[in-house]
């Protein structure tokens, strides 16, 4: 079933087009779905379909896209209030702020105002559900479906239900995910920050310390990503990654290491917040390698590798 059909014609409600909702209504319209766009700020709303247009035409560019730009950008409507938004649509992506009572006054707001089936799917990095979502009449049609930026590059999603989503909304998300070409992944319970940004955490939690301790530089941290295990992350996850790395499989590795990685874990038990102190040591670290005004050409510089990156894997047949 192609998204369309998944909707049965109806639209997507995107609200909030910031950095996630504008990259949101390119995931949805470049898979034929009409999106109705609404954000509160009348600056970003004015912003949205210039920013899409360009990053629709490096798409194309890219051969990431087959359909002409304006045919793309004919399915997108930027309207001036929610309601407006909501619409016609059978699915809404919210992507506010990330703040319970601001997502809490929109989910009341939805509920007041969406056709009575609407699926909400909340683009939140961290926040469950339930902390903004429950006691009201949309509740059991509610659940996180959190992207990763920009979601038209990068194709994971996280769907979170809360333990009042219904089955027949998760399996709407899922399948209207599927059919624009993203990758779902079923998170079986709300826990903070969900699969992704939990595993982020851990990674982080050590390249801050390891800087702090001064056992490497910020510069030689990332090196250690970017040119040994990011090369393998970028098409194969960490379980598959040590199953092949001993002779006997993941059993086999779990002997061989397994005291190394329990020593390495007791030695970082008592770590506390990421403090100013180590801030200021890592921003003076990058600062150094990238000036504060060349961060916006090396996020473009990032989406053109991502682009590349899709490229590749779009073309080539041995992903899985
Ligand atoms: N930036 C990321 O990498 C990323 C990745 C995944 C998920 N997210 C999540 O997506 C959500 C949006 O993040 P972002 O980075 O796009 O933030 P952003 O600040 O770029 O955009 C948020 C937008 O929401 C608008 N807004 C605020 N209240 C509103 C309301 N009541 N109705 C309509 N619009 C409203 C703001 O004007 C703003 O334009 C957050 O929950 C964030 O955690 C962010």
């Amino acid at each position: 079933m192609d998204a369309v059909q998944v909707l049965n014609g109806r639209s997507v409600a995107i609200l909030g087009a910031g950095l996630v909702g504008a990259g949101w209504a390119i995931a949805f319209a470049r898979a034929g779905v009409s999106v109705r766009i609404f954000d509160a700020d009348s600056s970003t709303a004015e912003g949205v379909l210039p920013f899409v247009a360009k990053q629709l035409e490096v798409l194309q560019a890219q051969k990431l896209i087959k359909e002409a730009v304006n045919s793309v950008l004919s399915r997108m409507t930027v309207v001036p209030t929610a309601a407006s938004a909501l619409e016609g649509a059978a699915y809404v992506q919210e992507s506010v702020l990330e703040r319970v009572d601001v997502k809490r006054r929109l989910m009341v707001e939805i509920g007041d105002a969406a056709a009575p089936d609407v699926v909400v799917g909340s683009s939140s990095s961290g926040i469950p559900a339930s902390a903004f979502a429950l006691g009201l009449s949309i509740t059991p049609r509610v659940l996180i479906v959190h992207p990763v930026n920009p979601p038209y590059l990068i194709p994971l999603v996280e769907l979170v239900p809360t333990a009042h989503t219904s089955l027949e909304a998760m399996e709407l998300a899922s399948s209207l995910m599927q059919a624009i070409g993203q990758s779902v992944i079923h998170v079986r319970r709300e826990v903070e920050g969900f699969v992704l940004n939990r595993l982020q955490a851990a990674l982080l939690r050590e390249a801050w310390s390891l800087v702090r301790d001064g056992v490497a530089t910020c510069e030689d941290v990332d090196k250690t990503v970017r040119d040994g295990l990011g090369l393998r992350w970028s098409f194969m996850g960490p379980f598959e990654t040590i199953d092949l790395n001993a002779p006997g499989g993941v059993a086999d590795y779990a002997r061989r290491l397994g005291a190394l990685y329990l020593s390495i874990a007791n030695s970082r038990k008592e770590e506390g917040a990421w403090d100013s102190e180590w801030i200021s040591l890592v921003e003076e670290q990058r600062r150094r390698h990238l000036p504060l005004a060349e961060l916006a050409s090396r996020r473009a510089w990032r989406d053109a590798r991502l682009m590349k990156m899709a490229v590749l894997r779009l073309t080539s047949d041995d992903q899985r």
